[in-house]
């Protein structure tokens, strides 16, 4: 509870200023009701005695209108903290992008499926639901509950005393009953993080399934993860409703109390029936706010619970790879000098040698699983080799500034990944070019072709990850993506598994003639491609040094 607690106050870091002016309007709203108070005695105890009509009536309105000051300040209130809680979602979510961009494929490679997504979707949702309906309420009726509490101990100092006798036992139900929600709220979590990732996979996987036949087997598989997802959440709304329920019935008690201890006082004549129903006026206002107070708590520790699974992401300990800060110009020179590797510790790769001059282009084959695609992420820099340099120009990757090294590499994964949107759009991938450029690097890459075969030309939208495209439509766009800018280095993994043999031939006679020359690491099984090579290095069983085959 302590640590939610100090998760809401970090994420409200931005917003002290508009909570304070909270907390000012949430005392005005209550001080705003003690001439209320005041009133309602006078009404009992000196209007109705004296029979005066008008005086009721007046004081009635004089109360009514109290009333309405009262709830426009609440009203402004309202807008205030919505204010300060809008904008704290926004930073939050603004930080975990960052985040998500500085943290090192390593950390996603040990990620539970669904995990991510679920925390930067879910769980910020749920949180913005969360502070927005709960905090809003809740920081005001603290304070209004404060407020009310001593205006209580002013009119009545002993009814008060009864009425905090609930206290304790409120505080006590929190703490048992928080806790128990606060577990059926991470079992959820958890089951809500596999439906999520179920759906992710399920959607990308549709046509197999359907090629497959095997939709009533995954059917089967989804359903009893939605059954026990509505499982969990029937276990976390049922603990949820009894602590809920459990609060207002204890603080309906103490209105009880307060009442009959009161009428024992009037009828033994030590109290005017006016203070004892003005006390009650104020009890009962003082129990709506405990309660609006209590019954936030379940919401506030099911929030709570997403905020520590979003702040484990902002805080996960994980180190880029590389955090040096030098940038050089970058002749296209990159070198593995006796480098080992493994995923975990298995070694994948060891003490292995690899030279890529400037200018030079270098194939690396290997049988499936080597290794290859392993080379070329440490090359790119996602992943730190357990011993042994990677070089970029004689400089090692610990003292450069890898995002800056990277904007001079063109990148084809094994795994293509297109941008959504336009071709235009999925070849720019966000960098700034011209038309010009585009086209450039398009019939460099010979996707001018495909482009000239859509109706709406570089316009045309490619669908989900290129959907709309076929699978060497969508490689020939991802070469001229990897060609744009003029790299320096042209990381190219199996670059023709969709190309037919024309494409192939284009590619290769492009590689060999473009006018700036870059260094070229192409990963392949083709024997053309590596053919074409100035160097063939072999990589076998990913773990002997690379051989360096000559080409006759
Ligand atoms: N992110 C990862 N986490 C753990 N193991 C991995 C990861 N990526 C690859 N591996 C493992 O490392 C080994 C080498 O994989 P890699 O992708 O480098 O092979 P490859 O030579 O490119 O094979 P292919 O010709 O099939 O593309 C494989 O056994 C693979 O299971
Ligand atoms: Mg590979």
């Amino acid at each position: 509870m302590r640590a939610a607690v100090r998760a809401y106050a970090q994420l409200l870091d931005g917003a002290h200023r508009l909570l304070a002016l909270s907390v000012v309007l949430s005392v005005v709203q209550s001080l705003v009701l003690l001439p209320a108070a005041l009133l309602v005695r006078r009404i009992f105890d000196t209007d109705l005695p004296h029979h005066d009509s008008t005086g009721v009536t007046w004081t009635g309105a004089a109360v009514l209108v109290l009333y309405v000051l009262s709830a426009l300040v609440g009203l402004a209130n309202r807008w205030v903290v919505v204010i300060a809680t809008k904008d704290a979602m926004t930073r939050l979510r603004t930080r975990l992008w960052h985040r998500l961009y500085e943290l090192p494929r390593g950390w996603y490679d040990a990620q539970e499926p669904g995990r991510v997504h679920g925390s930067v979707v879910q769980d910020t949702e749920r949180l913005d639901l969360v502070i927005s309906q709960s905090l809003s309420v809740f920081l005001p009726a603290v304070v209004v509950t404060a407020a009310l509490g001593v205006l209580a101990a002013v009119l009545d100092p002993l009814l008060t005393l009864v009425l905090a006798g609930v206290l304790p036992l409120l505080t006590l139900l929190s703490r048992w009953l928080g806790a128990v929600v606060e577990r059926y709220a991470q079992d959820w979590h958890r089951h809500f993080d596999r439906f999520s990732a179920e759906v992710t996979q399920g959607l990308r996987g549709m046509v197999m399934v359907t090629a497959l036949g095997t939709a009533e087997a995954e059917l089967a598989r989804r359903t009893r993860t939605v059954e026990a997802l509505s499982e969990s959440g029937r276990r976390l709304a049922w603990r949820v409703s009894a602590w809920t329920i459990a609060q207002g019935t204890v603080a309906a008690g103490a209105g009880i109390a307060v009442l009959v201890v009161g009428g024992r006082e009037v009828s033994a004549g030590s109290l005017t029936i006016g203070a004892l129903l003005s006390f009650y006026a104020i009890a009962a206002l003082l129990l709506r706010s405990v309660s609006t107070v209590v019954g936030a708590l379940p919401a506030l520790v099911t929030g709570g619970a997403s905020l520590r699974r979003v702040q484990e992401v902002l805080d996960a300990d994980a180190e880029p790879p590389y955090r040096g800060t030098r940038r050089i110009e970058f002749s296209g020179d990159v070198r593995l000098e006796g480098v080992s590797f493994g995923y975990d510790e298995r070694p994948l790769i060891r003490d292995l040698d690899l030279v890529l001059r400037p200018g030079e282009r270098v194939a690396l084959v290997g049988p499936n699983g080597a290794g290859k695609s392993t080379v070329t992420a440490l090359v790119l820099g996602l992943y730190r080799p357990q011993s042994g340099v990677v070089r970029a120009d004689g400089v090692a990757y610990d003292e450069l500034d890898l995002a800056h090294l990277r904007a001079r590499f063109g990148v084809v994964l094994q795994e293509l990944v297109l941008a959504d949107g336009t071709v235009a759009e999925a070849i720019r991938h966000g960098r700034e070019a011209t038309m010009e450029q585009v086209r450039l690097a398009a019939r460099r890459a010979g996707a001018d072709a495909v482009v000239a075969g859509l109706a709406d030309g570089y316009d045309a939208r490619i669908g989900e990850e290129g959907s709309l495209l076929s699978g060497g439509q969508r490689q020939r766009i991802g070469l001229a993506r990897a060609l744009l800018g003029e790299p320096r280095l042209v990381v190219l993994d199996e670059p023709t598994t969709h190309l037919d043999d024309a494409a192939i031939a284009h590619l290769l006679t492009t590689l060999a003639e473009l006018p700036w020359r870059p260094s070229v690491l192409v990963v392949t099984h083709d024997s053309a491609a590596a053919a074409s090579a100035d160097r063939v290095v072999v990589l076998r069983d990913g773990r002997t040094a690379a051989q360096e085959v000559p080409v006759p």
